[in-house]
């Protein structure tokens, strides 16, 4: 599903997670692997005052794995919990699980100091659209999800799906808004595919592509078109154009056409698994 987010929009979902928020103890902060920084919304830091928090770093399948563990480390350092998923495929799901049952135990021997009973840790899933939220639920909470869905009317009042006797995750994900006054974090949410909205055209982002590739990434243009990674991006595109055959009427190169193409291989991982962002300066 895809968004266009407005200020209503916005609004709309800062409220519902302000109100869902005050009935939870722990959010669980869906970001994806390949942008963790432009896939996260600083709100949450404020929102999820004195909350536990996990992270999980989604779509590691796609992610290069090196820069994965910078980020784990990273956000792990910061205080957080963190754990790499693969939703569709139910990978790293037992690690959350293990995770939370720490947060569990830290929050019901506070709560047994303070004279509180036995009760329930509340959870909820939060990020931004795309982010794999749905996948996410299902795989987390598995029977008890599909049990719950697809019930029109009932869904009015919140829901509560019973993972184990002492974790009950809510059935609806919060959502999140994406930082877009930040130019970048409009360009790789973008080039991942997770948002329509076209901050810039299509060759446009192939060549911003291009120049991270060269930089980053150095031989995976060459090794996926047998393209020269010499000269200005632009020229490199025009390059994968002719190769793969992009034209226009008259044998003129069709650059769009080679963008698009680049950009799907690039989103179904025929260049190989890459992240766009690392925990350093350059992606704050
Ligand atoms: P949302 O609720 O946060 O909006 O995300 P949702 O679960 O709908 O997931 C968005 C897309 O990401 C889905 O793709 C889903 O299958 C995919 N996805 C979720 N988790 C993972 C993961 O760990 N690895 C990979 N490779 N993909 C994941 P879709 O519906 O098949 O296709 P599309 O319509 O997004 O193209």
């Amino acid at each position: 599903m895809h968004f266009q987010w407005y200020p209503g929009h916005m609004t709309k979902a800062r409220r519902m997670m302000q109100e869902n928020i005050k009935l939870i103890d722990i959010v669980v902060e869906l970001v994806d692997a390949r942008i963790p920084y432009s896939s996260k919304n600083p709100d949450i830091d404020q929102l999820a005052q004195n909350k536990y928090r996990l992270i999980i770093l989604n779509k590691v399948d796609m992610a290069d794995p090196e820069l994965t563990d910078l980020w784990e480390a990273y956000y792990k350092e910061k205080g957080f919990y963190v754990a790499r998923v693969n939703s569709q495929k139910g990978s790293g799901i037992r690690e959350v699980k293990k995770l939370i049952e720490q947060a569990v135990k830290e929050k019901k021997d506070r709560d047994k100091k303070r004279g509180i009973l036995n009760r329930p840790v509340r959870a909820m899933v939060a990020g931004i659209p795309n982010v794999g939220k749905s996948t996410f639920i299902n795989s987390f909470a598995g029977k008890a999800a599909a049990k719950t869905g697809n019930k029109p009317g009932v869904t009015k009042g919140k829901q509560w799906i019973k993972i184990n006797k002492n974790v009950e995750l809510l059935d609806t994900p919060g959502i999140l808004w994406p930082k877009f006054e930040d130019q970048a974090v409009g360009l790789r949410l973008a080039l991942i595919g997770s948002i329509r909205e076209e901050i810039l055209n299509t060759s446009e982002m192939a060549v911003e592509l291009i120049d991270f590739l060269k930089k980053e990434y150095p031989g995976a243009i060459f090794s996926r078109y047998n393209v020269e990674e010499e000269g200005s991006a632009h020229m490199i595109l025009e390059e994968i154009a002719r190769v793969r055959g992009c034209l226009m009427r008259g044998s003129q190169v069709d650059i769009e056409k080679a963008g698009l193409l680049l950009l799907d291989e690039f989103r179904s991982l025929r260049l190989g698994r890459i992240s766009l962002e690392r925990p350093d300066i350059d992606s704050r």
